[in-house]
Parts: structure tokens; C-alpha cells; sequence
């Protein structure tokens, strides 16, 4: 939200007179003094008028998980357990997934309350690889890695995959980078060329790859150069995930 909405909401003045409050260097954005009425603004700044707080900014957690199989990558769920159900932290509210995993898949799953900073990690426009172990019923042929090179033709989506690089680890085992993460979409890759996914187990998103110490359904907090890693650039971020949050 813009500084000067904040204030005026805050105040119940007019954006106007919250502008030249904002110009006369009154407000300040996690101690720091703005004179920019446009300034966007998060929920997790904290803004002060001459030192009293108008906004107090929510602290924002960034997780990683090493999801284990048949936990549902969901919020909620009125049957299945979801990741957020081993997430044992009272403190720890609002979040969501950044970048969902099959029940049947396993590895590296994040969750933030940060919607900002997840869509950076997964949108496909930005790129940003993530990578899956993969085992297969049938061997897998030499054509595969062309095929998901050159893309995959998702006839419901009416698209092709982005190129996508495979690498053959064995007979029916393999390392697959995507940098999209469209629905099922590693399995439907393998089902086009006639083969079929038995195990999944995903490794990395962008550069943050999975702890290796967590153990199926264990959780930590991303350090600030994982969290920085997703923005490009070295931001105060506040990473107060809470203490006991490895299970
Ligand atoms: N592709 C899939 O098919 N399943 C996943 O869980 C992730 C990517």
C-alpha cells in the first residue's frame, strides 16, 4: 500500500494532507525518515510518526520443509493431514506454499507469509530453476532429453514446456530441472513420451537447495542469504521464525 493511503487511513485525513505530512520528513518506515508519499509499503514495515507507531509491521517467516510423502501440500484440509498441520509453531501464522509438491512427492517445499517474495521464486517469467530426482517404471530413453529440450505439449493448457534439461543418473533415474511449475508437471512430461513417474522428490528452487539434516517432515528457517537469494539483492529482512522449529 502507498505510505500516503497508510497515513490518511491512519489519521483520516485526506491523501493530500498525508502527502505533505509525509514531505514535511515527519514519517519514518523501519527508522528511516520518507518523504515519498508514493512509496509502496509492506505489512512487514513498521511506520512511525515522529516516533509513534501508525504500523506496526508483522514479522515475515520464510521455511523450508523436507516434505515427506502422503502430507497434502495444502493449508487446510477437512481429511488429509497438510504440511501447515506439522508446522508446530503458534507463532507462525498466514502461511502459504511457494510452489506446491504432489502428496506422493517428497524434498524441498517453502512456505512464507510473504506473497511478494514467493511469486518472485515462482514465476515463470523470472526463471528460476528448480530441480527434481526422479525414478521411472520404463528406462528411460536416449530421446527424452530432447523432447523435454525442445518442450512438452500440454494439450489442456495449449502450450509447450519451456525447455527443460534432463539428466540421466541411471536406468530409470534421473535429474530433471523445470523453470515453471505448471500442474503435475513433471509427471505429465513422462507420461508424453510414454513413461510414468513412480518417485519425486524435489531438491532445489532457485539456489536454496534442501537441508539434507531434515529429516521427512522436518522444518527450519531460511537463513537471510536464502531468503536474499530469491530477491537478487541484500535486504533487512526480518527472519524471526521462531526457535524450536526443527521436529
Ligand atoms: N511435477 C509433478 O508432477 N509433481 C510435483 O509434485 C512437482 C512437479
Amino acid at each position: 500500500m502507498k505510505l500516503s493511503r497508510i497515513i490518511s487511513n491512519q489519521n483520516g485525513t485526506s491523501r493530500k494532507q498525508a502527502s505533505a505530512l509525509i514531505a514535511s520528513g515527519a514519517i519514518a518506515i523501519d527508522g528511516l525518515r520518507c518523504h515519498e508519499p508514493g512509496r509502496e509499503v509492506t505489512a512487514f514495515a513498521t511506520v512511525t510518526r515522529n516516533g509513534r507507531i501508525i504500523q506496526q509491521g508483522i514479522t515475515a517467516h520464510y521455511l523450508m520443509m523436507n516434505k515427506p510423502a502422503g502430507i497434502l501440500s495444502a493449508t487446510s484440509d477437512p481429511v488429509h493431514t497438510t504440511v501447515i498441520d506439522l508446522i508446530n509453531s503458534p507463532t507462525i501464522n498466514n502461511l502459504h506454499i511457494a510452489g506446491r509438491l504432489d502428496r506422493a512427492s517428497t524434498g524441498l517445499l517453502i512456505l512464507t507469509n510473504d506473497g511478494q517474495w514467493s511469486r518472485r521464486l515462482t514465476d515463470p517469467h523470472l526463471k528460476k530453476p528448480k530441480i527434481y530426482r526422479v525414478s521411472t517404471a520404463g528406462p528411460i530413453t536416449p530421446e527424452t532429453k530432447k523432447h523435454f529440450a525442445d518442450g512438452i505439449w500440454f494439450d489442456y493448457e495449449q502450450l509447450r514446456t519451456s525447455p527443460a534439461r534432463l539428466e540421466v543418473l541411471g536406468a530409470n533415474f534421473a535429474r530433471v530441472t523445470i523453470y515453471e511449475g505448471r500442474y503435475h508437471q513433471i509427471k505429465r512430461m513422462f507420461h508424453a513420451v510414454g513413461n510414468r513417474v513412480t518417485a519425486l522428490h524435489r531438491e532445489q528452487m532457485g539456489t536454496i537447495t534442501l537441508d539434507h539434516t531434515l529429516p521427512p517432515g522436518g522444518y527450519r528457517p531460511l537463513t537471510s542469504g536464502e531468503v536474499c537469494s530469491v530477491t537478487d539483492k541484500i535486504t533487512a529482512v526480518k527472519t524471526k521464525c521462531g526457535k524450536a522449529s526443527r521436529r
